[in-house]
């Protein structure tokens, strides 16, 4: 139980009595220290219900509030109880956090499966910027649900089987530079993709040979089935690398094409149900006509009022559509996986798609807890859609190349001392980090401007700055002879900023679940900041190695555990953390 479980389960208690009946009410973390730890707003709701003084009741309420070894309760203002936490309490909390593998985090996900769907490339098209924001966001999020205990299944689905299909086996016939294809396999097909495009646009036969192509890819022609089958094992490679760098790991590689089979039968389903319907010779999803308009994703505002805005399944031409693949997959995952939640972490552009998924899926009778998790876009110093020099989008590589590459000068102008491999290693568990916590630490939905200087900044809201952290707290402990036992320490609390400390350290177990109501990574961010901080404050206001004992175990102790739950908060961020930067 957290302290703010325990707080809710005592004031429970008390409102029963207070009121007569079973009660509850909410605690919440105070936004100003000044008047406590926690508050709650029970006593100014629960008399506006009855009509009576809110802080008469307050007072009622705190009267039959037992707290005895937990904290102290004040009225402020309209009817605010204010708790404030006793430093033994914090003191007993702490002790126990030593002792957890979990640090206080509770199980909230046990029993429960997630499918979380990010990164999700298109084949032989170059990674740009919104994947690696769903990337990263994907893949903390995985980290963050896994530790709350949910079955977390990550699936990376791919963009493996789309109409540029046909572009590639042209130029594969054409253009290709098998050496190329070796040395950097994603490079060399986006260079033929591009050729070809640059080709279809001069030459408007060469556009037809693409589709002529495409038609018998999907007619199961040997041969094209033998390209296409080439380019997905070297694009495969060559993205297990990018994530291999990254640490990002995923249990299944369901791509398009891996739906192939189940799409016919799904129209034909769609067709039988009345979901969806022939019109124009393509079959459509048209509304259920179930929602108000303004709700229903097929619908649509136009100059002359409502109208529809179907979803294509499948185009007069017989081919399958994104919409007709994603139904597929949405429908594998629940009957084959049993997922009680699926997370799609997919930019903003596209949210009509998701609504019209989801929508759908509901009037298919596939239920499971659905979430367009949306993010806005990357922008370059000049506010703009971040570009390369050459106006091309920004590739991943080359972000995370350029940030390794100035990690590095950072690190050598800081520490010479780091040299050959463990300069190389300890850059590139910088430069990363940098990057994914530059990407974690906003809100997802606003777009962000890109700045290598606050990035890698050692003194700012920055990754190498929480990872340095890191390195001194360790660093407190190679200069002990002996090994420390932080589970043997008593705990004392005394001085405020060491009660600081410890506030926060409790509070990790109660910040993690939150992160999951609106999937917002920046709170974690934001808390292993403050941590980092109010570590640095107490390591100055407190000395620890050179304190007399039972003060200098107890100060080892909460060492110790900001240790850890650094370095944990960091690892659910997707952040490494190096022995010496
Ligand atoms: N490949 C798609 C793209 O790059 C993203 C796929 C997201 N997942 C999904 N189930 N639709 O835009």
């Amino acid at each position: 139980m957290t302290l703010l479980q325990d707080l809710e389960s005592r004031l429970a208690a008390a409102l029963a009595i207070a009121m007569g009946e079973p009660a509850s009410a909410a605690v919440t973390a105070a936004t100003d220290l000044r008047f406590g730890d926690y508050q709650t707003n029970a006593a100014m709701v629960l008399a506006k219900q009855r009509k009576t003084n809110p802080r008469a009741l307050a007072q009622e309420i705190i009267d039959h509030l037992d707290l005895a070894d937990l904290a102290t309760a004040d009225i402020a203002g309209p009817g605010f109880i204010n708790f404030r936490i006793l430093p033994t309490a914090y003191a007993a909390r702490v002790a126990a956090l030593i002792r957890d593998e979990r640090l206080g985090v509770p199980a909230t996900g046990e029993g429960k499966t997630v499918v979380v769907d990010f990164s999700a490339p298109n084949v032989a098209k170059p990674m740009h910027v919104g994947h690696i924001r769903s990337t990263i966001i994907g893949d903390s999020l995985a980290r963050i649900a896994r530790f709350l205990g949910f079955k977390v299944i990550a699936d990376n689905h791919i963009g493996d089987w789309g109409t540029q299909f046909g572009m590639i086996i042209y130029g594969w016939n054409h253009f290709l530079n098998e050496a190329a294809l070796t040395q950097n396999p994603i490079a060399e097909l986006v260079r033929i993709y591009r050729k070809v495009n640059a080709a279809t646009l001069a030459d408007p036969a060469v556009l037809e040979d693409c589709k002529a192509e495409l038609v018998k890819l999907q007619s199961g022609d040997a041969n094209n089935l033998a390209i296409w089958q080439k380019c997905i094992d070297v694009s495969k490679a060559g993205l297990q690398k990018i994530y291999d760098r990254l640490d990002v790991k995923f249990d299944f590689w369901h791509g398009e094409s891996y739906y192939n089979d189940h799409l016919a039968g799904i129209v034909a389903e769609f067709l039988e149900t009345g979901i969806a319907r022939e019109s124009n010779g393509a079959v459509c999803i048209f509304s259920g006509d179930s929602k108000p308009q303004e709700e229903d994703p097929f619908k649509v505002h136009k100059e002359d009022g409502w109208t529809d805005n179907p979803a294509i399944i499948r185009k007069a031409d017989g081919g399958f559509l994104y919409a007709t693949t994603d139904l597929a997959t949405l429908q594998f995952r629940i009957d084959e996986w049993h997922a009680d939640y699926i997370w799609y972490v997919v930019g903003v552009p596209q949210q009509l798609h998701f609504r019209q998924l989801f929508d759908a899926a509901a009037r298919w009778g596939k239920t499971a807890d659905f979430q367009h998790i949306a993010f806005g876009s990357i922008l370059g110093d000049d506010r703009k859609l971040m570009k390369t020099r050459s106006g091309d989008n920004v590739g991943l590589i080359e972000v995370l190349e350029e940030a390794v590459e100035r990690a590095a000068q950072a690190i050598a102008g800081k520490n010479p001392d780091l040299q050959g491999d463990e300069a190389a290693r300890v850059a590139e568990i910088v430069g990363i980090g940098a990057v994914k916590f530059a990407e974690l630490s906003q809100g997802r939905l606003t777009d962000y401007v890109f700045s290598w200087d606050r990035m890698l900044a050692l003194h700012g809201d920055t990754a190498p700055y929480l990872q340095y952290s890191h390195v001194r707290i360790r660093s407190i402990f190679r200069k002990l002879d002996a090994p420390f036992d932080a589970s043997a320490a008593e705990i004392h609390l005394t001085e405020p900023a060491e009660i600081h400390l410890a506030r926060l350290l409790v509070r990790f177990g109660e910040v993690l679940p939150t992160i999951l109501e609106e999937f917002r990574p920046n709170l974690l961010a934001n808390y292993v900041l403050e941590l980092a901080r109010a570590f640095h404050s107490y390591f100055e206001a407190c000395p620890v190695l050179k304190a007399e004992e039972s003060a200098r175990s107890s100060r080892l102790a909460l060492c110790e555990l900001t240790s850890r739950t650094l370095k944990q908060g960091l690892y659910l961020l997707g952040i490494d953390v190096p022995e010496r930067m």
